[in-house]
């Protein structure tokens, strides 16, 4: 196995006759409408040839600059939030040592401004201030306010404890070509700066600079990743091998069965924030007009210890898309123990791995049988190349499944009220009516 498979016999069987192949029309249209630009969002879909289109310049100079931050900085924080944040934290997870946060090798990259947390924030300010660091900061607003805070005192640090000249050029700036604060001000700064493609949407925006610059800065190797992307691309747009579309037709098959709820499920903990990352690409893709399948995610085998009871035997109106890893990285064999007294002595000289595959197994079934429809999805290992066909993959399964559910599933005009609502408490310049009208609410 060299590629990443989607197996949904499972997820078949829990439908009636037909639910699925009746689809198979909309479904096509769908990608029809994706791939000739002709659907709703179409000034978005600048992701869709991104892969291919990369070039081979454009990683270069990204490899250039994140080895110049690797080369000066302890650490580097990437300050983002959403689609400028989830996609590379994704990827570092997936490919990091799990203790590499102890471990102080190399450059380490930190993220910030994906909350607004006054103590994260103080405490980061501490751990920096003995270290010498960097900022990658990403916004393709450029007026994003978590990030922009934790801009403003990162900068101010950084300033105080390397000079102004110094600081600047250990700033880059990832935004829009033209528009917005970040722009005005890496200009006016002199910082290094990337461009997020207008027609890329931020969840959309991994395999872009703000993806790549803090995965190169990670160490890990972006041409690798892009090109297991562009596979994946060039397999989706001949439509020989559209497992993008399959997926989407059958995660809707489903949810107009009345499965409302998908689970993303991972046996490795390293693919926590791809969770994460994909809750955020669908959440924000498909949830309006008061429809959309709602993304959540665990990781199993802890968080069978805790939702497993739920799903098992909660409401049925869920369905499960597990990840599977084939290969890990390392080995380790459970020893045998003369006294035995923990019983452990009939799985002694197995991998862990077995364990963990024979608990996925008897998961599997055991949620079948209680009603949970359930499609795998097996990568090869955890590599950059496998981890960019499968971002390829859930972005254009995306695009699909939100023209199948005959939504825009390149804008996300919900999330504007809750900012409105801020700017209004905050009594933000500009927003007089909706602070009075708030203020009468409370
Ligand atoms: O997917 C999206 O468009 C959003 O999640 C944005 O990425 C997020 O709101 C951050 O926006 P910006 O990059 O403009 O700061």
């Amino acid at each position: 196995m060299d590629k990443i498979e989607l197996n949904i016999e499972n997820a078949l069987s829990a439908l009636k006759p037909g639910a699925f192949d009746s689809l198979a029309p909309v479904a096509q249209d769908a990608f029809k409408t994706l791939v000739s630009g002709s659907g709703a969002g179409n000034d978005f879909l600048g992701w869709v040839k991104l892969p291919s289109e990369t070039s081979a310049e454009l990683l270069a100079d990204i490899k250039a600059t994140a080895e110049e931050l690797r080369t000066k900085c302890q650490v580097v924080v990437a300050i983002g939030i959403g689609g400028s944040y989830l996609g590379a934290k994704a990827v570092i997870e997936a490919l990091s040592n799990s203790f590499a946060a102890y471990r102080h090798e190399g450059c380490e990259v930190l993220f910030a401004g994906q909350n607004i947390g006054e103590d994260y924030l103080y405490e980061l300010s501490d751990y920096l201030k003995d270290r010498q660091f960097g900022i990658v900061v990403i916004s393709k607003s450029g007026t994003t306010t978590e990030p922009a805070i934790a801009f403003r005192l990162l900068k101010e640090q950084l300033e105080k404890q390397v000079g102004r000249d110094e600081a600047a050029r250990r700033i880059v700036a990832i935004t829009d070509e033209s528009k917005g604060a970040l722009r005005s001000l890496a200009t006016e700064e002199g910082y290094k700066t990337y461009v997020i493609p207008d027609n890329v949407g931020g969840r959309f925006s991994v395999l872009t600079p703000v993806g790549l610059l803090p995965i190169a800065v990670a160490g890990f190797d972006i041409e690798a990743l892009v090109a297991g992307a562009a596979r994946m691309e060039r397999a989706t747009l001949e439509g020989k091998d559209n497992t993008s579309l399959t997926y989407a037709q059958t995660r809707n098959a489903l949810y107009r069965a009345g499965k409302k709820i998908e689970i993303l499920v991972n046996y490795n903990p390293k693919l926590h924030y791809f969770g994460e990352w994909w809750k955020q690409l669908y959440g924000e893709s498909e949830g309006k007009d008061h429809k959309g399948i709602y993304p959540a995610s665990v990781d199993f085998s802890t968080d069978l210890h805790s939702m497993g009871q739920w799903i098992q035997e909660g409401e049925r109106t869920i369905f499960e898309t597990v990840i599977s890893v084939i290969e890990q990285k390392h080995n380790v064999v459970i020893p045998s123990d003369n006294a035995n007294l923990d019983g452990l002595n009939y799985i002694a000289g197995k991998r862990v791995d077995e364990v963990n595959k024979m608990a996925e197994l008897g998961t599997r079934i055991a949620h079948v049988d209680g009603g949970v429809p359930n499609m795998r999805i097996t990568i090869p290992c955890l590599r950059e190349d496998y981890l960019g066909e499968l971002i390829y993959f859930f972005e254009a399964a995306c695009g699909i499944s939100g023209y199948i559910l005959d939504v825009n599933p390149f804008n996300q005009p919900g999330v504007e009220a809750y900012k409105r609502n801020m700017f209004a408490l905050l009594e933000k310049p500009g927003y007089e009516a909706e602070t009075a009208a708030i203020k009468a609410k409370l």
